[in-house]
């Protein structure tokens, strides 16, 4: 007879989005959160290969500001380049990072009854010498975007290195974020300003928001 009570618990050994996980509160409290072992060391290596196969494919433009609209590009503000990214592709080499979104999204709801229905990620690159101004990333009522997740994948990143994530609060001091590998800070888009230093190396990450409509593939054509 299948040992139906081992099975669960060995399912729910390997959810991270418990309902006692850390970050429901600290969104909850700050607006933000950080996951310090968000990705394994192995999970960033995979996501690096990705990010030096897109590289060598050309699949990296320079980011933008605002909607289809009114694309401008300033890299006065931000200096990032990024290539979205299709959960949809079969067999995507990225599949373990949906999963976990998926999980991520799903503990959202259930303890923060935040009513999420989908998400888009891109990867982003910002050369040395590039930042991105203070900013938030979704405009109050107009947009989508609910919850923003960085996943950084600086494995060798040092201080002096730059590149940090500074998180501005409703209340209280600025947080400053360091961008080592496997970390991720969430934090709520349309409330929420941040911006990242001046990186001093090159910079690679995971980016992306959780939304409250499902969004198709029509995101794959925005900056
Ligand atoms: C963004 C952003 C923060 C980071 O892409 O909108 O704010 O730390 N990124 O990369
Ligand atoms: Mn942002």
């Amino acid at each position: 007879m299948v040992n139906f009570a081992r099975f669960i618990s060995v399912m729910h050994s390997d959810l991270i989005f418990t309902s006692d996980h850390p970050l429901w509160d600290q969104l909850a409290a700050d607006g933000y959160g950080l996951i310090n072992d968000f990705l394994t060391r192995e999970e960033v290596e995979r996501s690096l290969v990705l990010i030096h196969l897109r590289e060598e494919e050309d699949r990296f433009h320079a980011a933008g500001i605002g909607a289809l609209g009114d694309y401008q590009k300033n890299r006065i503000i931000r200096g990032d380049y990024i290539c979205w990214l299709d959960p949809s592709l079969p067999d995507h080499p990225l599949q373990f990072l949906f999963d976990r979104i998926r999980e991520l999204l799903l503990g959202l709801n259930r303890y923060c009854y935040l009513g999420l229905q989908d998400f888009e990620f891109h990867l982003a690159y910002y050369p040395a010498g590039s930042f991105y101004r203070k900013h938030l990333d979704s405009f109050r009522g107009r947009h989508n975007r609910i919850i923003t997740v960085v996943c950084y994948l600086n494995l060798k990143w040092q201080p002096g290195d730059g590149g940090e994530l500074v998180i501005y609060p409703e209340q209280g001091e600025k947080i400053t974020v360091e961008p080592t590998a496997g970390k991720a800070a969430v934090f709520l888009s349309e409330t929420i300003p941040h911006e990242v230093l001046e990186a001093r190396q090159p910079r690679f990450s995971i980016t992306g928001w959780l939304t409250k409509t499902p969004l198709g593939t029509g995101f794959l054509l925005q900056d």
